[in-house]
């Protein structure tokens, strides 16, 4: 028996009819599949064509190595210009804004295509993240940087593993696989585990003794009670979360013994690396906060690579350190 599942294409059409929505987010949903399927192939073969060297270096055919996060820059980009549906797009990659249909456009697209830069040169999972706003459709529209409560939608794409998942505003988070057409199919809505059985903490160990104190001794009053996984890429530990709950955080540095590497604010990017995970996060049932207990999803972003510490997961967990971090 041939087991045939839904695609993203019909689920995507569907939920637009359901909700008595537009075809433009569709278009541009077209443009993100076709932008992240181009990036795992490169991705794949990767290692074979020297793609996942260091910009600067040179390929035993002389060649200079394309860095993998600009051909993936690149891909998303053209894709993102041919949809004709963003107004402007922000990239981790480039300084400014990135000019596309100012005047016809309809949406802000945020995104970093190739997430998890340590893991890039083994061939590990990396995520190409992303998140929508909606041009403001009364009144003039000003330009301004979307917080995350206001986007529309979320996802991420753990590459090369073929998992896809994402957030439709108050529709749920879905999570979709690729099957042997390349086609991503069978959503399952995602909603974060009540049970604290199986749920993990995940951060990056090495700076343990740099955070705020009170960070520090809540990490040790509840580190015994989970488990700790970390793969460093913000796209594949988040993928996890999602699935078995517990809570991923990146807390500000602020005791390293080399004062050079302090980074009070955090080291990941709001508007698409923190926004993008606490908005999948708050439709799955789960919640985020910052280095004061601000919810994340309520930072209103003065600059486009703003950044922030995060502290994402299930809500008992992230109100708990909420607790610690307000004082
Ligand atoms: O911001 C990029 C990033 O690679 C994230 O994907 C990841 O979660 C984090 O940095 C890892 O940082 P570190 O190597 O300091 O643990």
């Amino acid at each position: 028996m041939i087991q045939f599942e839904q695609t993203f294409t019909n689920f995507i059409l569907h939920h637009q009819e359901k909700y008595n929505r537009t075809y433009h987010f569709i278009i541009l949903m077209d443009a993100v599949i076709s932008a992240a399927k181009h990036i795992q192939q490169y991705y794949l073969t990767g290692a074979l064509k020297g793609n996942l060297g260091l910009a600067g270096e040179v390929n035993i055919q002389g060649e200079e190595v394309m860095r993998m996060d600009q051909i993936a820059h690149e891909i998303v980009v053209h894709y993102l210009k041919t949809s004709e549906r963003v107004i402007h797009a922000v990239s981790e990659e480039v300084e400014g804004i990135i000019p596309m249909a100012e005047d016809t456009g309809r949406y802000f697209f945020y995104f970093d295509p190739l997430d998890g830069s340590a893991n890039v040169s083994h061939g590990l999972p990396v995520g190409f993240l992303f998140g929508i706003a909606k041009r403001n459709l009364d009144g003039p529209e000003d330009g301004h940087l979307r917080a995350g409560k206001d986007y529309i939608a979320a996802g991420m794409f753990v590459i090369p593993t073929g998992m896809f998942t994402l957030a439709l505003r108050e529709a749920g988070t879905w999570r979709f696989h690729i099957d042997e057409t390349m086609n991503f199919v069978k959503p399952v809505r995602m909603n974060l585990p009540e049970d604290p059985k199986g749920w993990e903490l995940s951060f990056n160990e090495a700076n343990r003794y740099t955070f705020n104190e009170n960070v520090q001794k809540w990490i040790s009053e509840n580190e015994n009670k989970y488990s700790f996984r970390y793969i460093g890429a913000l796209a594949g530990d988040f993928h996890r979360l999602l699935a078995n709950g517990g809570m991923f955080m990146y807390p500000a540095i602020i005791n390293h013994p080399n004062p050079k590497k302090n980074r009070p604010l955090g080291k990941l990017r709001l508007m698409y690396e923190s926004a993008v995970v606490s908005f999948m996060c708050r439709e799955a049932g789960g919640h985020a906060v910052d280095e004061t207990g601000t919810p994340i999803l309520d930072l209103e972003p003065a600059k486009i690579h703003q950044r922030t510490a995060l502290y994402v997961g299930s809500t008992p967990l992230v109100e708990d350190i909420s607790k610690v971090l307000r004082k």
